[in-house]
């Protein structure tokens, strides 16, 4: 079928084709867990990588094929695999890539159990992990060694929304030999495409904005097609066994068809919010990349295509006042996730970030008053209203 090239059109097109499933418009769901073969011989050859074939689904499935396939397209990769979580993805991947008294080198903020993975655990298997501010790309320079061999960040990151200069660290961190590895969750290969910029694997938390409607837990990494094939056959199949399930493929692949149209109205509605946010007196700092006071605004122009439908923020009366406000709320919901058709708040340092003891959030940037706000797609005018009744006012400051 001849497929045009837009990132929409790939979305809802990319790799399947109605002729070969009986007509059916929409790709079918493969609920199987093994495959059978033709002969004992044909089974052998497709263990042996000889021939191509799927024999087991926590290997392949063709319907978890088609997600791999359209991600790694939207994501401008070769190849791409799908797995049960965004911790999945990761996971498996830094498991493939890492050795003992190999190092890798991570930005100062990511999402909490990313860093307790790491910290917790894999330091745990004689792997040095060195935090830097990667926001300055050239304390890169200084950091990477000989044992370097992954450089691991979030853009923008969870939750404080600092951004790092992709093209920037991949040019340095190639220099020395080592594989860059960007977690693209919060932009989604609709605002910021890695790879185009040096990345080499790109992986997903498919829960947040590809799945789209807080339904399913997925994750997703795409990259070179040999470096992928290693970690389907080693990290996933052999040392996480993090599966995607073929349902979660479906619903995965439902989201990417709305996954323009959806983050078109996410990030026009953030972007309303945040400037809304930073007028109001009671809020003391609003981190958005579209505001001009947003500290790497030109970065975020030159990476991004859109500022993203993430916003963090914090008030005057700092913890206790934002979990007053936090309470108030009426349509907005308190829940961690992000992405979602729901707008949804949360606290980092007491929920998502809740890992880092409070001495590490102080060193990694992830202030105790901070609120994380995902802006869903209600009318913008709904979700300004809940939150001008729930913000502090000096009359209720000084009563609370
Ligand atoms: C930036 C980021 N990466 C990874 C993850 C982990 O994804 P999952 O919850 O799908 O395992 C999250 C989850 O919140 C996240 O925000």
């Amino acid at each position: 079928m001849a497929v045009g090239k837009g990132f929409s059109t790939r979305a809802i097109h990319h790799a399947y084709d109605p002729r070969q499933n009986e007509g059916a418009l929409v790709p079918p769901l493969h609920l199987t867990s093994t495959f059978t073969f033709d002969t004992a011989e044909a089974g052998g050859e497709i263990f042996a990588g000889e021939r191509q074939g799927h024999f087991y689904s926590r290997i392949s499935n063709p319907t978890c094929d088609l997600l791999e396939n359209r991600m790694a397209t939207l994501e401008g990769a070769e190849a791409g695999l799908a797995l049960s979580s965004g911790m999945g993805a990761i996971t498996s991947t830094l498991w493939t890539l890492l050795k003992p008294g190999d190092e890798i080198i991570i930005d100062k903020t990511l999402y909490g159990c990313t860093f307790t993975y790491l910290h917790h655990g894999l330091e745990k298997w004689g792997v040095t992990v060195t935090h830097i501010d990667l926001t300055e790309p050239e304390t890169l320079r200084a950091a990477i060694g000989e044992k370097t061999r992954v450089v691991y960040f979030e853009t923008p990151a969870n939750p404080n929304m600092r951004l790092v200069d992709i093209r920037a660290v991949a040019e340095i961190a190639h220099e020395a030999g080592a594989t860059v590895v960007v977690d693209n969750t919060y932009a989604t290969p609709y605002l910021t495409r890695p790879i185009a910029l040096g990345a080499d694997l790109v992986v997903h938390s498919a829960t947040k904005y590809l799945g789209g409607h807080g339904d399913v837990v997925a994750g997703i990494v795409v990259g070179r097609a040999e470096e992928i094939t290693e970690i389907r056959m080693v990290g996933m199949k052999d040392m996480t066994g993090a599966v995607m399930a073929p349902f979660n493929a479906m619903l995965v692949l439902r989201g990417l068809k709305t996954l323009a149209l959806r983050l078109d109205r996410h990030c026009a509605s953030a972007k309303v919010v945040a400037d809304w946010l930073e007028a109001q007196p009671g809020v003391t700092k609003v981190h958005y990349p579209g505001l001009e006071s947003f500290e790497q605004v030109a970065l975020a122009r030159r990476q991004m295509d859109q500022p993203g439908a993430m916003i963090a923020f914090e008030l005057e009366g700092g913890l206790e006042a934002g979990r007053a406000m936090m309470n108030r709320l009426q349509m907005i919901q308190r829940a961690v996730s992000l992405g979602d058709a729901e707008t949804l708040i949360q606290h980092p340092a007491s929920m998502t970030h809740s890992v880092y003891t409070p001495e590490e959030r102080a060193v990694h940037g992830i202030g105790d008053g901070l609120i994380r706000l995902s802006v869903g797609l209600e009318e913008v005018e709904d979700i300004l209203a809940d939150l001008e009744q729930a913000l502090p006012t000096a009359a209720r400051i000084a009563a609370e």
